[in-house]
């Protein structure tokens, strides 16, 4: 079977389509990816986006390319473009070193290997899932950030993926989604999953959520990932490293949920995770309409990094971890 299909991804013997992120709620735009080049730029603008999902993007294109007869270095050479496209979520780089050997193996094998990281994705947010699901009390208010169910996976996702899962469980838990600026990952994507799976959530503006801790209305935060260092320090989007200081501040747990894929060993640190800085017209512009004067200079990191420190625990493929040594040798 040469068909995948996700949320917002579909493979289709030899043909690679995505669900414009950027147009969502509002319409349901599906688009064929025509090249390389027109997969690094649906990346950079976060039509298709979420730390998983790139990645698998990655690889099923490179699927498509070894269909189309496309050599061994000219494959390589489009793994690159890709895997340049963004430079925070491991993700990316993890998967495509993982398909990279495989790229001088022909067309069959170059596909199999893309479907089994599909796959693979699947199961990991099924066993993040259910590692996180003792999380969750009866009826638990959860604060989130950004976008993280089905949506950026090839699965049901990562936090709310635990959030979904709850919901089956008949835990009736209850979603704090912050908007999450400067994009509106939540607002437009995580709002819109939790409708669809009949969540109970309230959408609020990011610099809410001071407020809300300090009303004790908060009993768990539950966000992603898109780069573990070996250290446990943890790059998600920026507004995330807040929610850590206010719930430890708070004393409210706070945990990150990400598969195994998001960790990188071999980066130290923090410090050392790079943090894509993206564009001023994010900030300046609504639409059409100029916000900030021509000119203003910005500061518009995508990520921010959370310490290890004021992570309680991260929710993984491979259970919940409390200690950070384990990312050490993975
Ligand atoms: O810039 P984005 O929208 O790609 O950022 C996504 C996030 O920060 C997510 O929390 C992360 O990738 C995990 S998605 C399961």
């Amino acid at each position: 079977m040469t068909q995948r299909t996700a949320t917002a991804l579909r493979y289709d013997d030899g043909q690679l389509s995505i669900l414009d992120q950027r147009a969502l709620p509002a319409e349901r735009l599906w688009v064929a990816v025509e090249s390389t080049e027109h997969l690094v730029q649906l990346i950079q603008s976060l039509a298709i986006r979420g730390a998983p999902l790139i990645g698998i993007a990655a690889v099923l294109y490179l699927a498509v390319l070894a269909r189309k007869g496309e050599p061994a270095p000219a494959l390589k050479i489009a793994s690159q473009a890709l895997r340049e496209s963004r430079p925070t979520a491991v993700n990316l780089m993890n998967l495509l070193d993982r398909i990279n050997p495989v790229l001088d193996q022909g067309a069959a094998e170059v596909e199999a290997m893309a479907l089994a990281l599909f796959d693979e994705d699947v199961q990991l947010c099924d066993k993040i899932a259910e590692a996180g699901l003792p999380l969750v009390k009866n009826g638990a208010r959860i604060l989130t950030h950004c976008n993280t169910g089905g949506l950026p996976t090839a699965g049901r996702g990562t936090a709310l993926g635990i959030i979904t899962r709850a919901q089956e469980a008949g835990l009736t838990p209850f979603v704090w989604v912050d908007e999450t600026r400067p994009l509106w990952q939540g607002a437009r994507l995580t709002a819109y999953e939790l409708q669809q799976a009949g969540v109970a959530h309230r959408l609020q503006v990011d610099s809410a959520a001071a407020s809300l801790f300090a009303s004790g209305q908060v009993d768990l935060v539950l966000v992603g990932a898109d780069r573990i260092a070996a250290n446990g320090d943890t790059a998600n989007k920026v507004g995330t490293l807040m929610l850590a200081v206010l719930a430890r501040h708070y004393g409210v747990p706070f945990y990150v949920a990400a598969p195994w894929t998001t960790v990188d060993p071999a980066c130290p640190g923090g410090h050392a995770i790079p943090i894509e800085e993206r564009s001023a017209e994010e900030i300046c512009q609504l639409g059409d309409r100029q916000l900030a004067p021509q000119g203003t200079t910005t500061y518009n990191p995508g990520f921010d990094v959370t310490p290890a420190t004021l992570i309680s625990g991260w929710v993984t493929d491979r259970g919940l971890i409390t200690e950070a040594a384990a990312f050490h040798h993975s």
